[in-house]
């Protein structure tokens, strides 16, 4: 018999809007994701615009991707924005030193990217070099992007690009604390205040939205001391945190393959994004009562030992509908505190970590991950409504989480849409709500706690038509055991 749960959604209870950006995506120089995942280049036998693939180019319109975060992560901290401009067959080979000591050949620069933003329709966040590079260098590179006129616009206009493009979110280092330099957190603030001080738009021009590199995981110390030190020079700060199923870096755990026990560790270590994200809010809080600056979780998401076979630091894993679970609650977290979080970003956006899309050469498959933010595009600048859950917690192997995961909103349509996980891999639950009319949607859903899509079998798990039955005039909604539902109610 299925388990009971209530959910009761008040629409009366609104918070600050689901900021679009809050479904950001990152795509860093970083094993496949950029070249062969979005770039192929225009000599390419696989179809492509202007040498950008077809197929991903599509699939990520089709997600209304509204942010993307690049070069970095810790590539941005090596990276020299001049190694990527101007005919592609004089830019330098240089080594990712980060990630798998491999050549980078620079085919893929600012014009590429800044191109492909456009191209997607997507907003720009380029992360710059605080970590070995001048603030010159950082501030000659916003010029070079942003500016009308000057030498640095008419070397753009002589690489091909006559407009400047618009640079929204620009990225002051990344992860200080680490690859980005290993700073304290007091060198970082000081640090953060003199670079962000060169990096401006043009006279008349929109500002440029910065971004201070912030906390790793539980650091809540950083927080506050770069609050403390530079909150007044900064519109954003970051954190990063992952899910590793096993919390551990040298053993991570499997993509596929992997036990109900590392299924439960790792929705419950993805839930502790809710604690994190409140506790670096207080730190805010303390210096910032008038949230003006935003919190952004720029990398996030599931990481896992990589793939058998795939080359050493490409971080190229499988995807399954564990991932799918992860998406959904950690999205409905960011639903929960939009007083805070602006904009995140998931690590990353194509055959890196926990992607949307996987290639291999001419072919291509759409994830669980995917799938997610598919269904959840409506939640993209709606208003969000408090919901609460009455139901048990799924335990297994001393990891809790609750059963029933529940997110409302009122989307930009209207229309009232409600999106509810189930973390039981083998309980259904019946689900009644507080709700009346029409509910149709789709379900993401599977008959392992592992099953996924290959190049072989690319639609093995994909959303499927869901509809909720209506009892005593109000909603109910019969929940398969591990699954992710969104609808429409009308
Ligand atoms: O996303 C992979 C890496 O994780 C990033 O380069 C870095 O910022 C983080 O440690």
């Amino acid at each position: 018999a299925p388990v009971n749960v209530t959910v009761t959604v008040d629409t009366g209870k609104a918070g600050p809007k689901i900021e679009p950006a809050i479904y950001g995506q990152f795509a860093e120089h970083l094993g496949r994701g950029i070249y062969e995942g979005v770039w192929v280049g225009p000599d390419s036998k696989i179809p492509n615009t202007n040498g950008y693939r077809n197929d991903v180019l599509a699939a990520l319109r089709h997600i209304k991707v509204p942010v993307v975060r690049w070069p970095g992560g810790c590539f941005a901290d090596e990276y020299d924005w001049r190694d990527g401009i101007g005919p592609r067959a004089k830019r330098p080979v240089r080594i990712n030193r980060h990630w798998g000591g491999v050549t980078e050949d620079n085919q893929f620069g600012t014009h590429e990217f800044m191109n492909y933003s456009e191209l997607l329709g997507t907003d720009a966040y380029v992360a710059g070099n605080m970590g070995s590079m001048g603030p010159r260098d950082m501030s000659q590179w916003v010029e070079y992007m942003t500016a009308e006129q000057g030498s640095l616009a008419e070397e753009r206009k002589k690489n091909g690009r006559e407009k400047p493009w618009t640079v929204k979110y620009f990225g002051v280092g990344n992860e200080t604390w680490g690859c980005g330099g290993s700073m304290r957190p007091e060198y970082s603030a000081d640090l953060h205040r003199r670079y962000a001080e060169f990096v401006n738009a043009p006279a008349g021009k929109p500002k440029i939205v910065k971004v201070a590199s912030g906390a790793n995981a539980s650091d809540y110390n950083f927080t506050d001391v770069m609050m403390r030190q530079a909150r007044d020079r900064m519109n954003a700060l970051s954190v990063h945190y992952y899910t590793l199923p096993t919390g551990k870096w040298d053993k991570k755990g499997a993509a596929t393959g992997f036990s109900e026990d590392e299924w439960a560790s790792t929705l419950s270590r993805a839930t502790f994004m809710d604690e994190l994200i409140g506790k670096h809010a207080e730190m805010m809080d303390k210096h910032d009562p008038e949230k003006k600056v935003a919190m952004y979780v720029d990398e996030w998401g599931t990481w896992y030992d990589q793939e058998a076979g795939s080359t050493p630091g490409f971080l190229y894993q499988q995807n399954s509908l564990r991932d799918a679970e992860v998406a959904a609650l950690t999205l409905n977290i960011f639903h929960r505190h939009t007083d805070r979080v602006k904009m995140a970003n998931i690590a990353q956006m194509v055959n890196v970590l926990q992607a949307m899309i996987l290639t291999d050469k001419g072919r291509m498959v759409l994830t669980p991950t995917y799938h997610v933010f598919d269904m959840y595009v409506p939640f993209q600048g709606a208003t969000p409504y408090a919901a609460e859950v009455k139901g048990p917690t799924y335990e297994k192997a001393g990891f809790k989480v609750p059963m029933v995961d529940v997110s409302a909103a009122r989307g930009t349509d209207g229309k009232l849409y409600l999106s509810l996980t189930n973390t039981d891999p083998n309980k259904p639950a019946r689900v009644t709500t507080n709700l009346s009319g029409t509910a149709r949607g789709r379900i993401l859903t599977g008959p392992a706690i592992d099953t996924h899509n290959t190049f072989d079998k690319p639609n093995t798990i994909m959303p499927a038509t869901y509809s909720a039955r209506s009892s005593g005039g109000k909603l109910t909604f019969d929940l398969p055991a591990k699954s992710v539902v969104v609808v429409a109610i009308d």
